[in-house]
């Protein structure tokens, strides 16, 4: 079940998706503990964030739609985090950072692998905040600077979760190893929205929002599919996994690890464990010995 991420070693290849539970060291700690191969943290910034008022997320009949708004203490506060996290934790802590401009992504970046973040994620890909996010990582120039600008900031691996909200993924992709990325997280959430036909009017404070759970699932495993094609770095696949099949599913279509969000708010914390327990009896049944031997199989022709 051991799995390498770029050097990134990993006991199971289950990960905590980046916006869930990822605020504090006691929360990574209990996901760890509930089985989670490596935990990504809430998206942090420069500085401090409200986000948006209430209601900021809503449930969706296959997933939920959410827009907080990137809420977080600013990288000072959290690094606070990240150092009694890094005391307690046995997996590896990955950072997710937002920025508004390349030298806030790199300046983020390199305050939370002082902190002692493992490796850090790039939120190139929140789908409804201004001036940061998909902003960023839907145009393949800017998203090649604020690769290389963290690229030079930190010694550690750098990955960069892709938003589906984009014509061609693949491209984009393409632009962020070409600019060093170690490797990419597909994918970030399906711009979405919701309306309330009592008061006609939209749920969400912020209006449009990210839709996650399974209803993303198909969307994102072509996400990973149409990568795997073209990049040579891991992909850490994400979108929908509820249970071993999911993750399974993942992996044939070339994703090295998985990463779970929504099935901790829709269904347990335990949902790592479940799905690492299921993956070991399949690889056996089928005549496997690692998850690796079944990366990308989907492709032979
Ligand atoms: C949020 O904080 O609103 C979500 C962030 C994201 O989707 O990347």
């Amino acid at each position: 079940m051991n799995v390498d991420l770029a050097g990134l070693r990993l006991a199971n290849p289950t990960m905590l998706a980046s916006g869930v539970l990822g605020y504090t060291a006691e929360t990574l700690e209990n996901i760890a503990e509930n089985g989670a191969g490596a935990v990504v943290t809430k998206s942090v910034g420069l500085k401090p964030r409200d986000g948006y008022a209430n209601p900021t997320v809503v449930q969706a009949s296959c997933g939920l739609i959410n827009a907080m708004g990137l809420p977080n203490s600013g990288i000072d506060e959290f690094a606070k985090e990240i150092r009694s996290a890094k005391k307690v934790l046995q997996v590896p802590l990955i950072v997710s950072v937002y920025g508004f401009a390349e030298e806030e992504y790199a300046t983020v970046a390199r305050k939370a692998v002082e902190a002692g973040a493992d490796a850090v994620e790039l939120n190139v890909s929140c789908p409804h905040v201004k001036e940061t996010g998909s902003e960023i990582g839907q145009n393949p120039e800017i998203l090649a600077k604020v690769v290389m600008k963290v690229k030079t900031a930190v010694a550690k691996p750098v990955f960069v979760k892709l938003s589906p909200n984009v014509t061609d993924i693949v491209y984009i992709a393409e632009a962020a190893v070409k600019a060093g990325a170690d490797g990419l997280t597909a994918i970030n959430t399906v711009r979405a929205m919701a309306i309330d036909t009592e008061t006609t009017m939209p749920i969400l404070s912020n209006k449009r929002g990210g839709l996650s759970g399974p209803a993303v699932k198909p969307v994102a495993i072509r996400c990973v599919y149409d990568i795997y094609e073209r990049v040579k770095v891991p992909i850490i696949g994400c979108g929908g996994i509820t249970d071993w099949r999911d993750a399974v599913e993942f992996f044939l279509a070339g994703a090295s690890a998985i990463q779970i969000g929504t099935a901790i708010a829709l269904k347990r914390c335990n949902v790592f464990k479940t799905v690492a327990r299921g993956i070991e009896p399949y690889l056996k049944k089928k005549g496997f010995e690692s998850v690796n031997e079944i990366v990308g199989l989907s492709h032979r022709s």
